[in-house]
């Protein structure tokens, strides 16, 4: 998303995601919070040691001793501020399926005027998280190398880039072309809902070692007007009803595609993160609080609904009643979004089906620990908006390999995060009867706390994070990472040991342990990873600051590789990249880390004004994508753009707009990326 902390840019959209439910952790914490001066000496999570014995340790801080890894076999790439990407020496990157390289259908070659048609044959823009799966289509980290299926998101769009209409107009990268009477063109609205989604795409790499999109049946686009399908609890329910499926089993589209997970039977999940923000409504105060707790209607940048040909499928953004019952209108559409979504990317007539029990809310990815036969399937999700929370799902039903589905997704229990200040964590679960939950409060039933998770667990009393992203398990060990991006919202007397920084420019890394290494376990140990930022704001593993090497903030992405290296990707909002307080870090990046030792590394940088996000590599680690995403974005001003002054052209280069893309990132020597 274009997070924008430090903005006074007022397109800016990640400002607005601010937990305003006087959620009792962030009344309770302000006469307890910690000193900065005590976060950055070391000594958080020590409590832990005793909960867990002395085994914990080794997952906690303050190794006290100088950090040499074994697993970083690179050399670090300086901070860059150059319209261009930087490899370590050894390494090549090669630019792949832009926004708009044709995938399908009849092929349409690339031009901003595409039309809608064209768009749905293309790959969509705004790259997010991403998987490779061997062509095999048997398990999800196993088989080819060579020849796999990319499956990747598309987060969202920037209008003015996609319209020829727009040249010359002074549009912002959030906003969109619109009629002299306030009206947008239809044709313009069903492109960018074609932009969004996730495409599926069979690659495989040539003997020069470049990898060349194939033709295959399998090629699909998964767009904002694609039919999918409701299933857990709230399938069915009054307040999933709408014009376009009265018995609240449907809708149409997957939107705001952020992070992604992936499922130990080889499916994809997408999750639908800033959904909020397509929704317009005439006036806020009609709508319930499953609407409210999420902002619904705050703001409206592309304005879908004001489609001039008010085509069903745009006006269903406008949630305003117009008809005397749900089953005529499209009150509850935005009911329909803010879930995880799978799909089976073998199977190109799948319709994606949107799993309700994994909770409701700016879901940013979903992280499986390893699946143990017999045992539960149990996955992590962060709710990335400013103190918002971390959840895990537990499965009822154990996994079988021979037989798991998506099924399992439908029926277990949901639980939210609470980091408690003396490094044990607790997970509370979100079922009627339990944390205060219940009629008294509108949480009387499953469905209600699903439909309003975000509520639920502010009443459950669950943690509010700095903004969680992506997050990793480690295959070494089971231990969960998480990313907190930054949270400037965060005042100094709502700061605790988990999110120890008021406000927090540049966020900062979690783990934890789940009690006797159970992923079932509702006890877990945490302790801070790494504390993000510039040399005198910044903690590593050991206690040190970062340095020339790796200082870096607004962590997002994060992966690890089955060598566990740990691979974190930068998020600064490009409305501040480049100025205070973020001005020395440059451009976003991607390091590497040694969950072990704490090291940190730069190991590449991006071109000016996008984030870095996805990351998966072959099974062999030859090769690893990644992908660049809004080059230039909200940097170039509505000013510059009416003067077609680009502040990136990446990666044509010349007077090409900027565009989107995957990189695949090899050695020369054919070895695996990061290693030795
Ligand atoms: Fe779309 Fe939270 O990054
Ligand atoms: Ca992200
Ligand atoms: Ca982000």
């Amino acid at each position: 998303m274009p997070d924008q902390p430090l903005s006074q840019d007022p397109q800016s959209i990640d400002d607005f995601s601010i937990n305003e439910s006087g959620n009792r952790p962030f009344a309770d914490i302000a006469a307890k919070h910690l000193s900065r001066r005590q976060v950055l000496s070391g000594g958080l999570g020590m409590a832990s040691l005793m909960l867990f014995g002395g085994a914990a340790s080794s997952l906690l801080g303050n190794n006290a001793f100088a950090a040499t890894s074994g697993k970083l076999g690179f050399s670090a790439v300086p901070v860059s501020q150059a319209d261009t990407v930087v490899v370590p020496e050894g390494y090549s990157a090669q630019v792949m399926i832009p926004w708009g390289e044709p995938i399908t259908g009849h092929f349409p070659a690339f031009s901003p005027a595409n039309s809608a048609d064209e768009q749905a044959m293309q790959i969509g823009t705004h790259h997010d998280g991403m998987h490779y799966f061997p062509i095999e289509g048997i398990h999800p980290w196993q088989g080819s190398s060579v020849d796999g299926l990319l499956v990747l998101n598309h987060e969202y769009m920037e209008p003015r880039l996609m319209h020829e209409s727009a040249r010359g107009q002074e549009i912002p990268a959030v906003g969109a072309p619109a009629n002299a009477d306030g009206s947008r063109d239809s044709e313009q609205i069903r492109k960018e809902m074609n932009a969004h989604g996730v495409s599926i795409v069979r690659i495989a790499l040539d003997a020069d070692g470049q990898w060349q999109v194939q033709r295959d049946p399998r090629n699909r686009r998964i767009t904002g007007l694609t039919d999918m399908e409701f299933s857990g609890p709230l399938r069915g329910h009054a307040h999933m009803r709408t014009r376009f499926s009265p018995d609240g089993t449907r809708t149409r589209g997957t939107i705001n595609n952020c992070s992604h997970g992936v499922t130990p039977w080889n499916t994809y999940l997408t999750c639908e993160e800033n959904w909020w923000f397509y929704f317009h409504v005439d006036d806020r105060a009609t709508m319930p609080a499953s609407l409210l707790r999420y902002r619904v209607g705050a703001s409206d940048p592309w304005r879908w609904h004001a489609d001039a040909q008010a085509r069903d499928e745009a006006i269903r953004f406008n949630l305003t009643p117009s008809a005397g019952t749900a089953e005529q209108d499209y009150r509850n559409e935005a009911h329909g979004f803010g879930y995880i979504v799978e799909i089976d990317p073998f199977d190109p007539q799948s319709t994606p089906i949107k799993r309700t029990h994994l909770g409701r809310f700016a879901h940013e990815g979903i992280v499986f620990a390893p699946a143990r036969e017999g045992h539960p399937i149990v996955c992590y999700s962060g709710d990335d908006s400013a103190g918002e929370y971390i959840f895990k799902f537990v499965s009822r039903a154990p996994y079988h390999a021979a037989t798991a589905s998506g099924a399992l997704l439908d029926n277990g229990t949901l639980y939210a995060a609470r980091f408690a200040e003396d490094g044990s964590g607790e997970w509370l679960a979100l079922v009627p009867g339990e944390h205060d939950l219940g009629d008294k409060n509108g949480f009387g039933t499953l469905q209600d706390i699903l439909l309003n998770t975000r509520g639920a667990a502010d009443i459950a009393g669950a943690t509010p994070m700095d903004r969680p992203e992506w997050g990793a398990v480690d295959p070494g060990n089971g231990h969960v990472y998480f990313t907190l991006t930054n949270n400037a919202s965060r005042t100094a007397d709502q700061t605790d040991a988990a999110n120890p920084r008021g406000p927090n420019y540049f966020g900062q890394i979690v783990r934890w342990r789940e009690a006797n290494d159970d992923h079932t376990s509702t006890r877990f140990a945490w302790a801070l990873f790494v504390m993000a930022g510039p040399s005198h704001n910044s903690r590593d593993l050991n206690g040190n600051p970062l340095g020339e090497d790796n200082i870096f903030v607004s962590p997002d992405g994060l992966w690890f590789d089955a060598d566990r290296r740990l691979w974190i990707q930068t998020d600064i909002a490009e409305g501040s990249t480049l100025r205070p307080p973020y001005a020395e870090f440059g451009n976003n990046a991607m390091l590497a880390a040694d969950p072990d030792t704490g090291e940190i590394r730069r190991f590449m940088t991006g071109p000016i004004g996008q984030e870095i996000t996805g990351c998966v590599s072959t099974p062999d680690q030859s090769t690893l994508f990644i992908n660049v995403q809004h080059p230039g974005g909200s940097m170039t001003s509505a000013q510059q753009f009416a003067a077609g002054e680009f502040v990136s052209r990446w990666p044509d280069g010349g007077d090409s707009i900027p565009r989107s893309a995957t990189l695949a990132i090899r050695r020369h020597d054919g070895g695996k990326v990061g290693g030795y």
